[in-house]
């Protein structure tokens, strides 16, 4: 069938909206002044036609969403070629603006006369017996073949002075192609476009209302919660900017596969990092990653991540106890609170200063790990223009947690004897919280705005006027030795101790610091997320049900979790000690290759709940042996740097969450640390923290930080030959 009889008129306000031009724009005047002679060549130019042909799908333009033989119904619609031709020849002679009203003006018909033929369509399906199952904008969602089996399909009844060129595109250029999904026997038409579905998202006609997501967490009995996700947004996106936290380890960059959620209602398309990440029956069961998740319709999902379960630590050594109070015996004490800002969690201790007594902890989450697990992640963020977010985020958490504890603890008056807050962080957190720009951060040579000890009050750092407490910001030294560096080698004496001290903070960096009270010198390395149980096939946190322990005796494997519950996942120090427990097995060898029995699937661990095998594979093995080997040459890089051996410590500090459930033993048996640390090691939990708490109750703790940081000497490491001989060094086993 071909239609040549159209009586369309340009919207002006559409033709404008195409081509970006407001009251306001430079070009207006000369688009007013161009338009109506523009347009009434257009009317004189532009030949309408439209060819609809019922066909089925040859085989050489099938595809998953139409396969051979599906019955469709083609539009294939044309302006002829006079306007084109008279819109570039305006371009060619430097008439701008009449060449995109020509372009503009072009667009603007066809679309209407898309919406013009709905009636043609409709009638010649029911005419014919068919429903619309879907509509196609051809080539979008299937292949470029389709163009052609429309022309020919056209072309068997009406001859259009249409060809394809070899490029599969039309000529004339002002042609388009609709193809109609058809379905015997059914009364619904889906005949509308759907701009949520159509990837031309840079199209001033674009128009996508926000739909809505009503949130519910898993295992959760509080109220579901409903929001909004705007055009371009993924579930994510939404999520964040509606102050609900979902572990983003990635970045959203869709490889960790820790944002889940699950689909109860509603249409989120599967993307294909769910194909990669998620197995076949869990996207049955409407799991999704929400950062790749852009719902079609309005839907209700449920938050499936697991991260709010974190074993934040927050003791220092073994043994420091809570007091926690609920009479007012504490009331007429000068309280503090002090603050530790990892990159991964928050810990806040309330503590009485004169006594040093802990009264209370608070630990979460930091929510910015929806930003990404790491802190280059978060830098990238912040330049990326997220600056504001990022900041605002770590604030409400800040003011969450200290609520918290002032709440639980008021005196019976309700007034608080908090006298000051003390915070301790890494360079990059501490930018983030203050607002500062991390641009110099990220690249060489990783420049911090400053890295001295801020004065301020809680009321001016996060807004809340009725807080007035005084606040301070521990010292850091440098881009990638921070704060809570300090306050660690604060916490460990070392600007006292007599004899060498070196002090470990491992995560995704492992920083370290060496020294006694003559001498200090730092230095930090990239260890990648393995030790946090990121980047690994069934890694997790330190979150129930993560295999934290593991034995292998003669072919039996026993594990023990995070909480004794049933295995879901492996974090850091089940890792460390599987490859240390495949080693005494003989299933890995020295350069870290594991045996032949299990290379191909990976060691087998454990089975969770549904039945899904828990393994450490070949290239998780690659990851622990990249982030081990960084580690051990970083500190002996530092030992060198400072003449030193390992015999010559008197005491080796390990802090951290992972540190604080490492085995050591096994570590040194991978070689994470030498022969000659065995002994001497000690767990001391979060350092960072008890820094903070002895900022708050020791004379002299300020004049001891701003000292240290003056004395300590940075070994930089990313550009030292030492490192890189070292890391080549212990990437193997072989002790
Ligand atoms: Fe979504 Fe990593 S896969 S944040």
């Amino acid at each position: 069938m071909k239609i040549n009889h159209f009586t369309i008129r340009f919207s002006k306000e559409m033709i404008y909206r195409t081509i970006q031009c407001t009251p306001d724009s430079p070009v207006y005047e000369e688009i007013e002044t161009e338009y109506g002679s523009v347009q009434d060549m257009a009317y004189k130019l532009i030949q309408p036609e439209a060819y609809l042909a019922l066909a089925t799908v040859p085989a050489y333009a099938a595809c998953e969403t139409v396969p051979e033989g599906t019955s469709v119904l083609y539009v294939v619609t044309t302006l002829g070629k006079a306007i084109s031709e008279w819109s570039s020849r305006l371009f060619a002679e430097g008439n701008y603006p009449g060449g995109m009203l020509a372009d503009a003006m072009a667009d603007d018909y066809l679309f209407q006369m898309d919406e013009a033929l709905e009636e043609a369509v409709l009638s010649i399906c029911r005419e014919q017996g068919y429903g619309v199952r879907k509509r196609l904008e051809a080539p979008n969602g299937i292949g470029m073949e389709i163009q052609r089996a429309a022309l020919e399909a056209v072309c068997a009844c009406e001859q259009p002075e249409i060809t394809i060129k070899e490029s599969l595109m039309y000529d004339p250029l002002k042609t388009v192609c609709q193809v109609y999904v058809l379905e015997k026997g059914s009364a619904q038409y889906n005949m509308k476009h759907h701009c949520r579905e159509c990837p031309a998202v840079g199209c001033q006609r674009r128009r996508v209302m926000p739909v809505t997501i009503l949130v519910e967490k898993s295992g959760e009995d509080t109220k579901p919660v409903r929001i909004l996700c705007k055009e371009g947004q993924t579930i994510q996106e939404a999520l964040v900017q509606n102050g609900i936290y979902l572990g983003a380890v990635c970045a959203g960059r869709g490889t960790c596969g820790r944002c889940r959620i699950r689909v109860l209602e509603g249409t989120v398309p599967v993307s294909p990092e769910d194909r990669k990440l998620l197995s076949a029956e869990e996207i049955k069961s409407g799991l999704r990653l929400a950062c790749r998740a852009c719902p079609e319709t309005d839907c209700r999902i449920i938050l499936e991540s697991v991260e709010e379960q974190f074993a934040v630590v927050s003791e220092f050594e073994e043994g420091q106890t809570v007091r926690k109070t609920a009479d007012s015996e504490h009331r007429s004490l000068r309280m503090g609170i002090a603050i530790d800002i990892g990159s991964t969690t928050l810990a806040m201790q309330l503590v009485e200063t004169e006594s040093g007594q802990i009264i209370d902890t608070y630990t979460a989450m930091n929510r910015q790990r929806a930003y990404g697990a790491d802190v280059i992640s978060r830098i990238q963020a912040s330049n990326e223009g997220k600056k504001q977010e990022l900041q605002a985020c770590v604030i409400s958490d800040l003011q969450r947690g200290v609520r918290t504890l002032l709440k639980s603890n008021q005196t019976v008056n309700g007034v608080n004897r908090v006298a000051e807050i003390s915070m301790a962080g890494n360079t990059t957190m501490i930018h983030l919280l203050m607002g500062y720009s991390c641009e110099s951060l990220g690249v060489y040579p990783f420049r911090p705005v400053h890295t001295d000890m801020i004065r301020t009050d809680w009321a001016e750092l996060t807004g809340e006027k009725d807080t007035k407490i005084p606040a301070t910001i521990l010292p850091g030294i440098s881009a990638y030795v921070g704060g809570d560096i300090t306050a660690g080698m604060l916490a460990c004496g070392m600007d006292r101790a007599e004899e060498p001290v070196l002090l470990v903070d491992l995560g995704t960096n492992g920083e370290m610091a060496l020294g006694n009270r003559k001498r200090i010198m730092v230095a930090s390395t990239a260890a990648g997320p393995a030790f946090e149980g990121g980047n690994l096939s069934c890694g997790m946190g330190s979150v129930p049900g993560a295999i934290c322990h593991v034995t292998i005796r003669r072919g039996r494997t026993e594990v023990t979790t995070i909480g004794g519950v049933g295995a879901v996942g492996i974090c850091g120090t089940g890792v460390l000690e599987t490859v240390y427990e495949l080693r005494e097995e003989g299933l890995l060898d020295e350069t870290g290759l594991l045996d032949a029995t299990c290379f191909a699937e990976g060691f087998q661990l454990a089975e969770d709940k549904q039945g899904r095998k828990i393994v450490l594979t070949q290239k998780d093995i690659r990851e622990l042996q990249l982030a081990k080997s960084a580690v051990r040459a970083g500190v002996e890089t530092l030992l060198q740097q400072a003449g030193m051996t390992g015999e010559d410590l008197q005491q080796i500090y390990v802090a951290g969450g992972f540190g604080y459930g490492m085995d050591f033993e096994k570590a040194i048996g991978i070689g994470l640390f030498p022969e000659s640390f065995r002994g001497k090691m000690k767990a001391v939990g979060n350092s960072a923290l008890k820094g903070a708490v002895d900022y708050l109750t020791q004379r002299n703790a300020a004049e001891r930080m701003e000292r240290m940081t003056h004395m300590a000497q940075e070994v930089l490491l990313s550009n030292s030959k030492i490192f890189m001989e070292k890391y080549m060094e212990h990437m193997y086993f072989d002790e």
